[in-house]
């Protein structure tokens, strides 16, 4: 019981470093030439890293078998699409500003797969609750494999805005594609063991 109020406590304050870091960062006027697009990454990124943390837990508690880990799933993934919102709200303000909102979230590709990945997380975080799981019964887990879909997406609107560099996104690329393969030989649907015939 000590160990998930410890790992609890451990996992909100690591989740508010980026937040902590970039107002430091503000505070500081450290930073460069475009603050905004620093800012707006800055969040996107973080965002990005606690949406594949979340999908690390299962993972994690299958590997470990100790079932605390899943103590602290919800609030990794509520933290996922609070920085995601950040992330938009920072791009809005600081970058395109409120005009025409239609044709800023519609115009350019990799913005609609971004805002197609922050409309998903919307029906996650609204059932997130016990009292919403209760009330959405057998069709939680169904909703809640949304979030594979929400992270491939994330995946590509971070590839797709990329200029030059793809190190980074093959990287994160790489752990997400673990991540799912893990799943998919969970559920059945890939074995690594050949069927016997019969
Ligand atoms: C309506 C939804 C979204 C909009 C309008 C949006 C907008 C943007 C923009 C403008 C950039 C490029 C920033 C720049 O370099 O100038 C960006 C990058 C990024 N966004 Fe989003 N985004 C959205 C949704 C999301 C979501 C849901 C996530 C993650 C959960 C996310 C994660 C990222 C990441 C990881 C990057 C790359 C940051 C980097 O280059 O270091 N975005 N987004």
């Amino acid at each position: 019981m000590a160990s998930v109020a410890l790992l609890k406590v451990g996992v909100f304050s690591a989740s508010l470093i980026p937040l902590g870091v970039l107002v430091q960062r503000i505070t500081a006027n450290d930073l460069g030439p475009d603050p905004g697009q620093v800012i707006t990454e800055s969040l996107g990124i973080a965002a990005f890293q606690l949406l594949l943390a979340t999908l690390t837990i299962t993972p994690l508690r299958k590997l470990t078998g100790w079932n605390g880990w899943m103590r602290c799933r919800r609030m990794l993934g509520l933290f996922a699409f609070f920085y995601a919102v950040l992330h938009v709200l920072a791009f809005l303000q600081l970058i395109l500003g409120w005009g025409d909102l239609w044709s800023t979230f519609t115009k350019r590709p990799y913005i609609v797969v971004g805002a197609a990945a922050i409309l998903l997380m919307i029906p996650l975080t609204v059932t997130s609750t016990k009292k919403m799981m209760k009330r959405v019964g057998r069709w939680w887990k169904p909703v809640h494999r949304l979030i594979y879909v929400s992270a491939v997406l994330v995946w590509v609107h971070f590839l797709w805005q990329a200029r030059s560099d793809v190190t980074e996104m093959a990287v994160y690329g790489a752990f997400l594609l673990i991540l799912l393969s893990l799943r998919a030989y969970w559920f059945g649907v890939v074995s690594l063991v050949p069927l016997r015939k019969t």
